[in-house]
This record gives C-alpha cells, structure tokens and sequence, in this order.
C-alpha cells in the first residue's frame, strides 16, 4: 500500500472528524474535508485511520465524503502585516472574513494571514555579494507607525546574494536573490512557519534581565524576568483582564502578541473593542500600533482555539528574532484548556483529572518552554526575547484544579488573584501570602546596579513585615487589637501602610498607574523611613496611638498620585516631613 493523497470520512463527532485510507499521512498535517475543503489538522494516527480536528463547523458533512492531504503541517505566514492585524486561532484575519461573511466566520473561507495585494516600502540593508545565513537581515518594512520589521533570511537557508531591490513589493513578491552551491534561491517578504515547532535560536539566556511593568507588586515583589514565565490565577472578575491590559500597555517590551480565548459569545466583542482602544503611553499612538491580536470565542470551533496559543507563540517568536522583547499574553488559558479536553474526550482518550487529559501537563509546558530570552539566529550577536503571561480563570476560584495546578508548576512566577482582596476593592489583588517569583535572585544583580543596592533588602524588609502583619492578625481576630503590644500594634500600622500606600495600584490613574522603578525605590525607603522613626518612637515610650495620629501618614498615602519625574524632589520634602514629626513626637513625651 502507497502513500494515498485523498481518504475518505469515516464519522464525524463534533470537531473531529475520523479519515480512512489515510495511510502515509504526518501528524498535525493539514487536510481538507468534504466537500467545502474543509481545514483539519491530523492529531493522532491508528494505522490507515486519521483523526482529524476540524477548524470550522463540521455540521453537515457526511461519512464518504474525501479528505485530501496537503502534506503541509498548520502553519503561519510571517512577515509585514501581522502588527495592527486580529486573527482567529489559524490566523485568518478576522475584519476580512467580517467584511466577506458577516459576523460568524462561515465554513470554506481561506484568506491568508498576509494580505497578498497589500504592497509595503522595502528597504534592502545587504548588497550583492554579501554572505548570509539564516536569521541575517535582508532590509526592513515600516510596518505601522512604530514598528519597523526586518525582513530576514527564513531558517535553514543561506548563500550570496546574488540580486536584492528596494522598493514597493508585495508579500509575495521576489526582493532578493540567494546563490549557494549554484543553485538560486528566491526570496519574498514572507515565510511559513509550522506553529507546533519552536523557531530556531542559536542560545537561551539565563533569565537575568528583568522584564520592568511599572506595577509595583510585579516588580518589587514579585518580578518577571525578559524571556520569563509568569500566571495571573483568579476568580471570575478578579482582575485577570485588568491586569493583562496594563502589563501589555506598561511592560517594557516593544510587541504585543494577545491571544484572548473568551468564554462567551460576547467576549470576543470585548477584545476586539476594549485591546484597541488601548492607548500606548510609550508611544503616543493606540497600543494596537505594536500588538497583534488573536481572538477566540465559544462560538468558534474548539480546534481553532487549541491552536490559537501556538499561533500567538511563533508569531512572538518571530518578533524576537528580530530584536524585540515580546510579550504574549494569554487571557485565559484555561479556555485553551476546556478545548484540549473537549478534543481529548471526542478521541476518547482515557481522561485524567476532571476530564483533562493526562497530556495537559506536557501540552502547557511546551508552550511556556518557549518562552525566553535568546541569543538569535544570524551571523551577528543579536538579543530578543519572548515573556509568556497567561491568565487562569480556575472554576469557582479554586486554585487546586488541574489547569491552575499544571501552570503552577511550570511558570516561575505566579501572581495569584484573590477573591477577597478584590471584594475589598484592593487592586491589583494579587496575593503578597501565595504569590512569589523565582526570578529574584536572578535579576537582583541587575537591580542592584540600575535601580540601587537596598533594593532588593528592602523589598525583603517589607515582605517580612507582611508576613508578621498575618500572622499577628490571627492573634488579634482572637483576643483584639488592644491586647497586642505597642511594638506589635505600630507594625500592624506599618504593614497596613504597605497595603494600602505601595501594593495598592490604581489601573485607570492617569499617574498611579505607572510607577518607574527610581519611584518605586523611593517610596520603598520613605515607608521604612517611616517604619525606623516609629519604632525610635516606641523605645522612647511615645504610645501607638499616638504614632496612629501622625499627620505625615497621609501625605504618605498621597505619595503614589506625585508624577514619576517630580518624585525625587518629593522623597525629600517627605523624609524631612517624617523625621519633623516624629521628633515633636518625641520631644513632647
Ligand atoms: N488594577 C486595578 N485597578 C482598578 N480596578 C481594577 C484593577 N484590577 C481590577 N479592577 C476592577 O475589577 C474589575 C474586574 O476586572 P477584570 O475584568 O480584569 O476581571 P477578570 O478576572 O478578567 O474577570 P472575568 O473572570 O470576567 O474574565 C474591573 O472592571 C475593575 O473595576
Ligand atoms: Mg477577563
């Protein structure tokens, strides 16, 4: 028996669609079924058996109808074009199909990723002759009004150029002309790439430069690094999406690659209308004009949401290679996963934990591994990196359950939404108790020496204070607060002070929503500061309730609404403010 180039349907369940004669054919080859060619993608083989996820609505086919291979595994097209672009999970642009199909993406429509007719302004930065590798620059596009993209030599190709043109090319246009070993190479402004594979890198990097966001409970507490892994578990409405907008719009990358994976119909509205109204602080422009967007809803195949993160990932990827620090953001995860099992429970595979497959854990660590900071491909020495934060949204907010737990166990940082914290209205309620990052260490050299040696010692210093705080709440849930000892009671204040006055942030305040990293030091030192004349205070017998009433308490509340730039100034007025009134303090006993 050869290898055949067209099966047949043999049932059809849902998204999955099972093929026979289909012996020969690869995994997550793409196929096309019935008579509408409809898009699959094989995800198991038994034999002359294929099993085939479908990405459009399997409604109507029927058992005998052909499946055609394409000998092709799902794939992105890369190049200029995909910035200010929204894609489904397969990366059909989602405002063509609108405009061709209405609201619903219907079954049979192949536009692709890259609009064909679209022509860009290519610049070449290679002349003939040159010897390139792969990963090597070709020229660049400006693809919209702040990035400029680099049109590179695909991976796995190289030689001498041989021809290269500037000028007005569209995507699949010749702009260059690669000779090696006497054969010619054409080359265009577009390259595939199969989503399930990683792109080539020539080194990962130790994860050692922080990725900054300008929210003080990632950065000071709990840090990502560049190239890092982080997840934002959470109840329903505890701040997943709040906190995946500000970390697009604030993180130091320079691309935004957004997959959001909705739960109702109506959500997909909201991401295709909140991300774009966006605006870019850094910029000026909407943060649209650096991100790309990949949108899912529950009334999209479940096939096309199980890829979309692999789709968000080597786009990303892509992006790094060409020198940008990437952030992806995944909103939620836990959507992607519902796919994964509903595809699973159609293979009737033997399901693990809540009817996950027990592959769930392998699936999300391959995703996140991909993530990094790298040393690229190319004759240079050239950096980008790729950050992966994915959202979580555990049912009923219990963190226990398997997406959550899996996550849990191959991000390092982990940033845990809390119901209650939320009901107070503390914002971000990011948990300081259950939350933690295994990137301290590694970044601490680099905030040593760009944002100040007790950094680090501080954030220490308040973590630990924190963490007494809870524990001194508990005694005082029992026996009061009055019960506790001086010392015990100014601390509680301190702590208090933290809360409210640091790890509180506000998301929609045109300043507090944005703290750099010198402010964030700063007020760091104020509130120990702060902590040190209290406890001066204490030992020269000054009363809590006393040290309750200093006035110097709100301007410290005040502090995080003082702009960036005029904080230094403020940090002065206000140790002088602090150490003025806690030597009245004193000196009135
Ligand atoms: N940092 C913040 N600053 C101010 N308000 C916030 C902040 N984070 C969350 N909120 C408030 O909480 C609300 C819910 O947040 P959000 O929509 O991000 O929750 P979610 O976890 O994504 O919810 P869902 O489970 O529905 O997806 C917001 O509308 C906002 O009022
Ligand atoms: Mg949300």
């Amino acid at each position: 028996m050869g290898n055949q180039k067209t099966g047949r349907i043999k049932s059809i369940a849902g998204p999955l669609v099972i093929a026979k004669d289909m012996r020969g054919c690869e995994m997550y080859e793409v196929v096309r079924v019935g008579q509408e060619g409809l898009m699959g993608e094989i995800i198991k083989l038994i034999q002359d058996l294929a099993y085939v996820q479908v990405y459009e609505d399997t409604t109507g086919l029927k058992p005998g109808e052909e499946v055609v291979r394409t000998g092709a595994p799902v794939s992105v097209e890369l190049g200029p074009g995909i910035i200010t672009n929204f894609y489904d999970g397969i990366q059909r642009p989602l405002l063509e199909i609108k405009n061709q199909a209405g609201d619903y993406i219907t079954r049979g429509i192949n536009l692709p990723g890259l609009d064909p007719d679209k022509k860009w302004d290519f610049t070449a930065t290679v002349k003939k002759g040159d010897e390139l590798i792969g990963g090597d620059y070709l020229g660049e596009v400006q693809e919209s009004k702040v990035i400029k993209h680099r049109i590179m030599v695909p991976p796995g190709i190289q030689g001498k150029v041989v021809e290269i043109k500037s000028g007005s090319f569209t995507v699949n246009e010749v702009i260059a002309i690669l000779e090696s070993g006497g054969k010619k190479i054409e080359l265009t402004m577009k390259q595939k790439w199969p989503v399930r594979i990683g792109r080539p890198l020539k080194k990962k990097l130790d994860p050692e430069v922080p990725l900054l966001t300008g929210q003080r409970i990632y950065d000071t507490f709990f840090p990502i690094a560049k190239g890092g892994t982080a997840a934002i578990p959470g109840g329903f409405g505890t701040g997943k999406t709040v906190s995946q907008h500000q970390l697009a719009k604030w993180a130091d990358s320079q691309v935004v690659v957004y997959v959001g994976c909705g739960e109702r119909g109506n959500e997909m509205t909201e991401v295709l209308i909140t991300f774009p109204e966006l605006d870019d602080p850094s910029t000026g422009e909407k943060l649209m004009e650096r991100s790309t967007l990949i949108a899912n809803t529950s009334n999209m195949p479940v096939a096309a949401r199980e890829a979309s993160i692999y789709t968000g990932v080597t786009i990303a990827e892509y992006y790094r290679d060409m020198e940008y620090d990437v952030a992806l953001m995944a909103d939620s995860s836990s959507r992607w996963a519902e796919a994964l099992r509903e595809i699973s429970g159609r293979l009737e595979e033997m399901p693990g934990e809540e009817g996950f497959p027990a592959y769930l854990g392998t699936r999300l660590a391959d995703f996140y591994e991909r993530a990094g900071r790298v040393v690229t491909l190319g004759s240079q020495e050239r950096f980008g990196s790729v950050s992966i934060i994915g959202a979580v949204s555990p049912p009923g907010g219990d963190f226990s359950e398997p997406v959550a737990q899996n996550t849990l166990r191959v991000v390092s940082a982990f940033w845990a939404l809390d119901t209650n914290l939320a009901d107070r209205r503390h914002f971000p309620a990011i948990n300081w108790l259950t939350s933690y990052s295994l990137y301290l260490d590694f970044v601490k050299p680099w905030f040593d020496q760009n944002v100040g040696k007790e950094f680090q010692g501080l954030r220490g210093d308040m973590m630990a204070l924190l963490e007494q705080e809870a524990e001194l709440q508990e005694i005082v849930q029992l026996v009061g607060q009055d019960a506790l000892p001086e010392s015990d009671r100014a601390l509680l204040e301190v702590a208090r002070m933290i809360r409210e006055d640091y790890l509180q942030q506000h998301a929609y305040h045109e300043i507090d929503s944005y703290c750099s990293k010198e402010k964030q030091y700063l007020m760091l030192k104020i509130i120990m500061k702060f902590y040190q004349e209290v406890n001066k205070a204490i030992e020269s017998g000054v009363g809590a309730n006393r040290i309750a009433a200093v006035k110097v308490k709100d301007e410290i509340a005040r502090m995080k609404y003082t702009p960036n730039q005029d904080f230094p100034k403020r940090y002065e007025e206000l140790i002088q403010s602090i150490e003025g009134e806690f030597e009245s303090l004193r000196n009135q006993k």
